[in-house]
C-alpha cells in the first residue's frame, strides 16, 4: 500500500430507525482533495449518511473509514479530522457573530488572542465584519448559513460535511456560499456535500451520488450522470400564441421529445435527447447549447418570432425520472 486512504470509504452502510431503513446499504469511495456531492431528495438519507461518516451516529450494518479511521472504533480519531455544518445551524442565536466564533475557537483549544484573531479572520472572509457585533439572530439566511460555515472552519479541518448548505438561500447567497466551498477545497479539504439540487452538485462536485429511499441508486462524474441524465431542456415564449402548435412540431422534430404546452399560452419547454452526435461525456452543456441554437434558427427561419428563450439543466425529478422511471419521492409523498 503506497497511495494515501480515501477520504472516505464506506461499504454497505445501513442505519435503521424502526422499520424505516433510512440507510439502506450504501457504498462511498472520496478521494482526497475533491468534493463528493450526495444528490437526493427530501428523506433520501442524506443526513442520516452524514451522521453516521461523522460518528454522531452508529451504523447498525456495515463499516466506514475516514482517512483510514474506522468511524465506530476510532471514532475519536476521526472527529479530530473531520467538520460539520448541519442542515439546521448551531449557531447560538443570542450570540454575536464574533462571540460566536470566540466562544467555539475556545473549545477547540485557541487562547484568548487565537480565538479572537482567528474569528475576526473569517468574518472577514465571510464578509461578515459589518455582522460581526451583531446578534445573530438579527443574521438574514444566508448571513447565518456562512457563519456556520466560518464555525465549522475554525480549525482546518482535513473533510468538511456540509449537509443542504444552500437551501432556502437566495441566488446571490447560494453563489457566495459556493465561492466559499470552492476557496476551502483549494486549501486541500476535502468536502461532503449534500443537496437537492443538482446545478448545485453540477457546480461544485466532481463525482455524485444519487441517493433515494437510502441506496446509491446511481454514481459517477457529473458527466456520467447528465449523460445518463439527459442534456437539460430548452424553454422558450413566443410572440404570437397562434404559431406555438407549428413550434411544438419544430422544436419536437430537432430536440428529439415531445414539447410541453404549458398553461401560457405561449410557452412552450422541449427536453433535449441526445441524438447520434459523437459527444463526450463532459461536452454535455456544449451539445445542449448546440441544439438549442439549432432549434432556435429553425423557428426563425419559418418567421415564429422568439421573445424569451432559455436553457435549462436537468432538474432532479428529471434526473429521477432517468434513473427510477419515476419522479422523486419525498417523505410526505410516501406516507401519503
Ligand atoms: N432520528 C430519527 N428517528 C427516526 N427517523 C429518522 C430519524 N432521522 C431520520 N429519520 C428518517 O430517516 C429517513 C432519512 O432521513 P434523512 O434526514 O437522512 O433524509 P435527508 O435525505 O437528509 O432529507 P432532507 O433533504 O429532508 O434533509 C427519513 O425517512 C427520516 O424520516
Ligand atoms: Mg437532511
Amino acid at each position: 500500500m503506497t497511495s494515501s486512504p480515501p477520504a472516505i470509504e464506506a461499504h454497505g452502510l445501513v442505519k435503521t430507525f424502526g422499520a424505516n431503513r433510512a440507510v439502506d446499504g450504501v457504498d462511498l469511495v472520496v478521494d482526497p482533495g475533491t468534493v463528493y456531492g450526495l444528490l437526493g431528495p427530501n428523506g433520501a438519507g442524506k443526513t442520516t449518511t452524514v451522521k453516521l461518516l461523522a460518528t454522531l451516529l452508529k451504523p447498525d450494518g456495515g463499516e466506514a473509514r475516514v482517512f483510514g479511521h474506522d468511524v465506530a472504533s476510532e471514532a475519536d480519531r476521526v472527529r479530530s479530522l473531520i467538520s460539520l455544518t448541519g442542515q439546521y445551524a448551531s449557531v447560538d442565536e443570542d450570540l454575536t457573530g464574533t462571540e460566536n466564533l470566540v466562544l467555539l475557537s475556545r473549545l477547540i483549544g485557541y487562547s484568548k488572542p487565537q480565538a479572537r484573531s482567528r474569528a475576526a479572520d473569517l468574518l472577514d472572509a465571510f464578509g461578515l465584519t459589518e455582522a460581526a457585533g451583531r446578534q445573530a439572530k438579527g443574521y438574514s439566511g444566508g448571513m447565518r448559513r456562512r457563519l456556520d460555515i466560518a464555525a465549522s472552519l475554525l480549525s482546518t479541518p482535513r473533510l468538511l460535511f456540509l449537509d443542504e448548505p444552500t437551501t432556502g438561500l437566495d441566488p446571490r447567497s447560494r453563489n457566495q456560499v459556493w465561492d466559499i466551498v470552492r476557496a476551502v477545497v483549494a486549501q486541500g479539504t476535502t468536502v461532503l456535500l449534500t443537496t437537492q439540487y443538482l446545478d448545485e452538485a453540477d457546480q461544485l462536485a466532481s463525482r455524485i451520488a444519487v441517493i433515494d429511499r437510502g441506496r446509491v441508486i446511481a454514481e459517477g462524474t457529473k458527466g456520467d450522470l447528465k449523460a445518463s441524465v439527459g442534456l437539460g431542456s430548452v424553454h422558450v415564449r413566443l410572440r404570437d400564441p397562434d404559431r406555438r402548435d407549428e413550434a411544438a412540431t419544430l422544436l419536437t422534430t430537432i430536440l428529439g421529445s415531445d414539447a410541453q404546452r404549458e398553461s401560457d399560452p405561449v410557452a412552450l419547454t422541449v427536453r433535449i435527447e441526445p441524438g447520434d452526435e459523437p459527444g463526450a461525456a463532459g461536452t454535455a452543456t456544449a451539445l445542449a447549447a448546440d441544439r438549442s441554437a439549432t432549434a432556435l434558427r429553425a423557428l426563425a427561419d419559418a418567421g415564429i418570432v422568439v421573445d424569451t428563450f432559455s436553457l435549462g439543466q436537468p432538474s432532479l425529478d428529471e434526473v429521477f425520472l432517468a434513473l427510477t422511471d419515476r419522479p422523486a419521492t419525498t417523505d410526505e409523498e410516501r406516507a401519503a
